[in-house]
């Protein structure tokens, strides 16, 4: 073995850990079976947006230790191969293995004694020992001790991983005897502390992060609903559950989404003793964009959206990235459109944004603000907005981007409520 690690399917997780390892000294390779992926980092180009990445890109192809390939077998040449593929969830509600089972059908012939197989992907409690069951099933080794698998779950927020890699603590769940210990080595090398505990505890734990998290912010987007039935502020409900208590604690409203939040609560549901119950916090969230189109609705002259231009700030699924990936805005707008509403969309940061946020906003009889980002959180650009729309013009802001306090409410006088820029006019495009 010529390589030190393997990193397979180098996308938004797996990349930016390759370049970290390759970073630290271990002769490392990346593989993925997009030639796009491939061809980019091979020329020096980042395929998306994570802070730093690229000048550790240059970094580690100029002290030639990171390769890429499109070929899974030779993953093969490096004692630690970690699996950083897609585990997408079926409609069924459950989690689809499929990448994880073809990447490992095509390495089973390669497999030797002393391999150690790190599955970095999310996964479903119980699929570390299928995998180690499939290995020794297909191979004959016994895993733990001639052949190593592990889970090691990746935590890291995307646009935040050089900062985390080696701060968050790293979570190592082991197969029989010796395959956590073998499985934290590379890990160890970058510098994060590592805690090991059993595979299940491992797939528990990264599950269960994220399904705090889906549900704690299912909370406030459901009191944001109750609100607007009761004709209450939900910031200032929040306000008053939080201000000075020491157990509150409510997280505020948003359009909570997001390839991993999405689907990793439905590896949990899948088997779950309560049925139901995490269903219900996806439903909550997934119910945010229809909420917001409705009280624009309400709120326009006549009740009706046919043939109103409404702009849509922001595509991404969270603040200042570029991942569109299950972002709740594509679905407010499929559902703007099915009610003839003529939708333009507009992201700074986005690939697929083609609109200025001039032409976006231009003459718009509503605007709802989709996504956090940083850009919008500038009195000047609320000014803006209230200055390019419609007279009357309704404003969405779940998000509290302008810190007006209001969910929803007319552009002009939310605006008229902060103050004037001093000259010169904001700079967004
Ligand atoms: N994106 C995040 O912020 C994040 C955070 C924590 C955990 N995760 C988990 O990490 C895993 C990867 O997520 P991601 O966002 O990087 O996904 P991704 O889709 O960006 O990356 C997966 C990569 O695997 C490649 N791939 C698929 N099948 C392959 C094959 N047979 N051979 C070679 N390459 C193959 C794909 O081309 C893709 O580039 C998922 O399980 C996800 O739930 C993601």
């Amino acid at each position: 073995m010529d390589l030190d690690v393997a990193v397979v399917g180098i996308g938004r997780v797996g990349l930016p850990l390759a370049l970290a390892f390759a970073d630290s000294g271990l002769r490392t390779i990346g593989i993925d079976a997009k030639e796009e992926i491939v061809s980019a980092v091979q020329d020096g180009r980042m395929p998306f947006d994570e802070p730093g990445a690229e000048e550790i890109l240059g970094r580690v192809q100029a002290n030639g230790t990171l390769e890429v390939s499109g070929s899974v077998a030779e993953a093969a040449r490096a004692r630690h191969i970690v699996l950083t593929l897609g585990t997408p969830s079926f409609s069924h509600i459950e989690i689809d293995v499929g990448q994880i089972r073809s990447v490992l059908d095509d390495l089973l012939p390669h497999l030797r004694e002393g391999h150690c197989i790190v599955l970095r992907s999310t996964i479903a409690p119980g699929t570390t020992e299928f995998v180690a069951g499939y290995l020794e099933m297909h191979r004959g080794f016994t895993v733990g001790t001639d052949l190593f698998v592990a889970h090691v779950p990746e935590r890291i927020a995307a646009s935040r991983f050089f900062a985390e890699i080696s701060t968050l603590p790293c979570i190592v769940g082991g197969v029989g005897e010796r395959s956590g210990e073998v499985a934290a080595e590379p890990f160890a090398a970058l510098g994060a502390r590592v805690v090991h505990t059993t595979p299940v505890e491992a797939e528990l734990a990264k599950i269960w992060t994220n399904i705090l998290r889906y549900t704690m912010f299912a909370l406030p987007n459901r009191l944001m609903m109750e609100c607007e039935q009761y004709g209450a502020n939900v910031f200032e409900v929040i306000d008053l559950i939080n201000r000075d208590y020491p157990r509150g604690g409510m997280k505020l409203p948003g359009m909570t989404a997001g390839t991993c939040l999405r689907k990793d609560f439905t590896f949990s549901e899948e088997r779950s003793p309560a049925p139901g119950m995490l269903l219900a916090v996806s439903r909550v969230n997934e119910s945010v964009p229809l909420f917001l189109l409705d009280g624009v609705k309400r709120r326009l002259p006549g009740g009706k959206l046919r043939g109103r231009k409404v702009a849509v700030l922001g595509l991404a699924f969270k603040g200042d990235t570029d991942d569109e990936r299950d972002s709740l805005s594509f679905k407010l707008m499929r559902l703007l459109e099915r009610e003839l509403a003529l939708v333009a969309a507009h992201d700074p940061h986005s690939p697929s944004s083609t609109l200025t946020l001039a032409e976006a906003v231009a003459d718009a009889d509503a605007i709802v603000l989709a996504t956090n980002h940083s850009a919008w959180k500038d009195p000047a650009v609320l000014r803006r907005i209230a200055d390019l729309a419609s007279d009357g013009a309704v404003l969405a802001d779940p998000w509290n981007c302008f810190g007006q306090d209001a969910v929803f409410g007319e552009a002009e006088t939310l605006a008229g409520q902060v103050e004037r820029p001093e000259a010169p006019a904001p700079t967004v495009a």
